[in-house]
């Protein structure tokens, strides 16, 4: 059930289910959307040898499979989602890169405790990609998971930059509006997602500093992709905007798909903006409760 009025991602029931059915096509998107920025958060974090590591909303890995190869065979790396057949993509290819110190666990991260091989003190680390926004009472959620952090250990985030991918998903909703009205109201458009209050370089720095951290670095990871047919659809059918398609038939989803092409040629939007935040702050306070 959706108890976060700010947040239609709310409902993890409900996102679980929108995710694993995007998996397959979610994948597909790592090489050029999920797996720079997945990539870039574990740099900037510093990720070291031996580390343990909590990756929330790991998805299919773009940055938990990243951090399990920096942690190394002495390191481990907790990678948490909701969508089981997002974690199991994830799985097959930390079996097919050989990498056996990462643990991929279906658990809402709202309700994570760190378990018994995680060191007294916490983790080292804990990094979102892409994830954040979705967590049911955002701020609340997050000091939470920063607080299983041992202090002077780093957290970080990626999000959209304000503007990224706004253009795009505006035509999806105008298109799947069509099909199902009221879907704006609905909708999981950025202006009714938590994204909005953190989504600019200022206001995700003071986001991040509020959660207890020091140090804050956002960098900025910019990311034009052409805006070809296939990529279009993708975007649809492998991202949180595979919601929209909730309850049309084989011939409307169809319909949707060559609309959206026509509407993206039509506007002439050459490429999707799929420009990234990537934060990250060192844990200033002890661990806390609640
Ligand atoms: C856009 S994907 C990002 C996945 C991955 N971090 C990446 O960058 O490729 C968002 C992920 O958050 C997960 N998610 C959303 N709410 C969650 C929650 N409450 N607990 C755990 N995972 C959640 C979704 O299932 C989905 O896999």
């Amino acid at each position: 059930m959706n108890d976060d009025p700010e947040n239609p991602w709310a409902d993890s029931a409900e996102t679980a289910r929108t995710f694993d059915a995007a998996s397959g096509d979610f994948d597909e998107l790592t090489p050029t959307v999920w797996g720079p920025a997945g990539q870039a958060l574990v740099f900037q974090l510093g990720v070291a040898p031996g580390e343990a590591v909590l990756d929330a909303c790991c998805g299919t890995g773009s940055s938990a499979l990243p951090a399990a190869a920096a942690v190394g065979p002495e390191g481990l790396v907790h990678g948490v989602d909701v969508a089981d057949e997002m974690l199991e993509h994830g799985r097959l290819t930390a079996e097919r890169r050989g990498l056996k110190n990462i643990e991929f666990v279906c658990a809402d991260a709202s309700q994570w405790e760190a378990p018994s091989d995680v060191p007294d003190a916490g983790y080292d680390v804990l990094s979102i990609s892409y994830g954040v926004f979705f967590l049911p009472d955002m701020d609340r959620t997050f000091w939470r998971l920063v607080s299983l952090v041992r202090q002077g250990g780093r957290a970080g985030v990626t999000v959209w930059r304000r503007g990224a991918m706004e253009e795009f998903s505006s035509i999806v909703f105008d298109v799947a509006s069509r099909y199902s009205p009221g879907l704006r109201e609905r909708g999981v458009l950025r202006d009714r997602t938590p994204l909005h209050r953190i989504d600019t370089p200022d206001t995700l720095e003071a986001w991040l500093a509020d959660a207890g951290t020091d140090s804050v670095e956002v960098r900025t990871l910019s990311n034009l992709l052409p805006a070809t047919e296939k990529l279009c659809w993708s975007l649809v059918t492998g991202t949180g905007l595979r919601a929209v398609l909730t309850g049309l038939d084989s011939g409307q989803v169809a319909s949707v798909r060559q609309q959206i092409a026509e509407e993206v040629t039509a506007r002439g939007l050459r490429t999707i903006d799929a420009t990234t935040l990537v934060a990250t702050g060192t844990v200033r306070r002890p661990p806390v409760s609640g």
